[in-house]
C-alpha cells in the first residue's frame, strides 16, 4: 500500500517544516497538509480541517486514502494559560478525533508530539529521565501528559501504532513559534539580525532544554521509520538537543554582534519555565531507535544568523514577523 500522509496543524512552527520533509520523502501527491486556514503560497495539496470536527478528518482520510497521520495541532504552553478550559478541550478533542478516525480506518501509524511541559516539580530538574513522575503545572502540560497515556491506551487496547516524542523548545529560522515558553530562543535571533534590542521574558539564568529544527524533524522521521518492535515506549520518548540559558545564547550571539543589547523583564512564562527541566536524559530514545542530536549552541547560532540574514535580505520584515 502506498504511504499517504495527513499533517494536521501543518501551518505551525513545526508543521510547516515537517510538511516539506515529508514531501521530500513521500512525494508531493502523497502529503496532505491541513490546518484551520489555508497556507499562503503553498503549492502542495492542502485541505482546511478543524480537527475538533471528527467528520471533517474522516472525509479527508477517505478522500485521499490516508495511511499515516501526524497530529501537530495544539494550543501551546504560554497561550494555553490564557484560556485553560478551552485549551484542554481543543488539545484533547483533536487528539481523540485523530485516535478514533485512526483506529476505525486502520491507519498504519500516528505521530503525536508531546513536550517537556509534561514534567513538573516532582521530576528531577537535571537529566530528567524518561519515566520521571509527571505533575505538570500548565494546562498544556496536563493535556500532553494525558495525551501520552491515551496514545498508549490506543496502542494497548486497539493495537494502533501511535508514536510520540517529548520535544524540547524548538529553534528554527524557517518559521515563527506559536505561543510557547521557549519562543524567546527564536525571537532573540531575529532581533540580533535586525540589530534591535531584545526584551527577554525569562530570567537570564533560566536553563531550558532546546533542539534545533533540523534535529527535531530528523528525530520525528527516524522515530516514524523505526521498526515497530523497537518502539518500547508507547507514552512518549524524551529527546535532548542541548540546554542553555538566555545569558548563554546572548554570549554566543555577541561573538557575532558584540553590540547586541538585551534587557530582562521576566513575566508569567518565567514561572512556567522554572518548573521545567534544565536538561533531559534521552538515553531510552538513543537505545531503542538510535536517536542522536547533531546541533550544539554554536552551530545553531551560526546557522540561525546566516539563514535569517539571507531571509531579511530577500524578504520584507513585515512579511517575516
Ligand atoms: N515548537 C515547540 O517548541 C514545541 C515543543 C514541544 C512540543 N511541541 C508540539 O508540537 C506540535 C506542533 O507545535 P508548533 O510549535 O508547530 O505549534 P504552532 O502553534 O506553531 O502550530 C500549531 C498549529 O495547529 C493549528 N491548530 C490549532 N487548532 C487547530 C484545530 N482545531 N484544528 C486544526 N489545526 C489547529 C494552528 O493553526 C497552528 O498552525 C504541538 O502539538 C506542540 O504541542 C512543540
Amino acid at each position: 500500500m502506498e504511504t499517504v500522509v495527513l499533517v494536521i496543524g501543518a501551518n505551525g512552527q513545526l508543521g510547516s517544516v515537517l510538511t516539506e520533509s515529508l514531501i521530500q520523502k513521500f512525494g508531493k501527491n502523497n502529503v496532505i497538509a491541513s490546518d484551520l486556514n489555508p497556507r499562503k503560497e503553498y503549492e502542495g495539496i492542502f485541505e482546511v480541517i478543524d480537527a475538533t470536527n471528527i467528520d471533517r478528518i474522516q472525509e479527508v482520510v477517505t478522500q485521499y486514502k490516508v495511511t499515516q497521520i501526524y497530529h501537530l495541532a495544539a494550543i501551546l504552553s504560554a497561550k494555553g494559560e490564557e484560556t485553560p478550559l478551552r485549551t484542554w478541550d481543543i488539545n484533547m478533542q483533536t487528539l481523540f478525533n485523530v485516535l478514533e478516525v485512526s483506529r476505525k480506518n486502520t491507519i498504519e501509524k500516528v505521530f503525536y508530539p508531546s513536550s517537556i511541559a509534561v514534567f513538573g516539580e516532582g521530576a528531577p530538574l537535571d537529566k530528567t529521565p524518561n519515566n520521571a513522575y509527571l505533575d505538570p503545572a500548565t494546562v498544556y502540560g496536563i493535556s500532553k501528559a494525558s495525551g501520552e497515556n491515551w496514545a498508549q491506551y490506543y496502542f494497548m487496547r486497539y493495537g494502533l501504532d501511535v508514536r510520540s516524542i517529548r520535544y524540547p523548545g524548538v529553534i528554527g529560522y524557517q518559521s515563527l513559534p506559536g505561543g510557547g515558553t521557549t519562543d524567546y530562543a527564536v525571537d532573540i535571533y531575529h532581533k540580533a539580525v535586525l540589530e534591535e534590542k531584545f526584551n527577554c521574558f525569562l530570567k537570564e539564568d533560566a536553563m531550558l532544554p532546546m533542539i534545533f529544527m533540523e534535529d527535531a524533524i530528523r528525530a520525528t522521521i527516524e522515530l516514524m521509520d523505526a521498526p515497530k518492535e523497537d518502539i518500547k515506549v508507547r507514552t512518549s520518548y524524551n529527546i535532548a538537543g542541548i540546554s542553555f540559558s538566555p545569558a548563554e545564547v546572548v554570549a554566543e550571539i555577541r561573538t557575532l554582534y558584540p553590540e547586541f543589547e538585551v534587557i530582562y523583564t521576566p513575566d508569567f512564562r518565567q514561572e512556567i519555565a522554572s518548573r521545567w527541566p534544565n536538561s533531559i536524559d534521552d538515553s531510552t530514545a538513543c537505545k531503542d531507535w538510535g536517536w542522536k542530536p547533531e546541533f550544539d549552541l554554536k552551530s545553531i547560532t551560526t546557522t540561525m544568523i546566516q539563514k535569517l540574514k539571507e531571509k531579511y535580505r530577500t524578504t520584507s520584515k513585515t512579511s517575516i514577523l
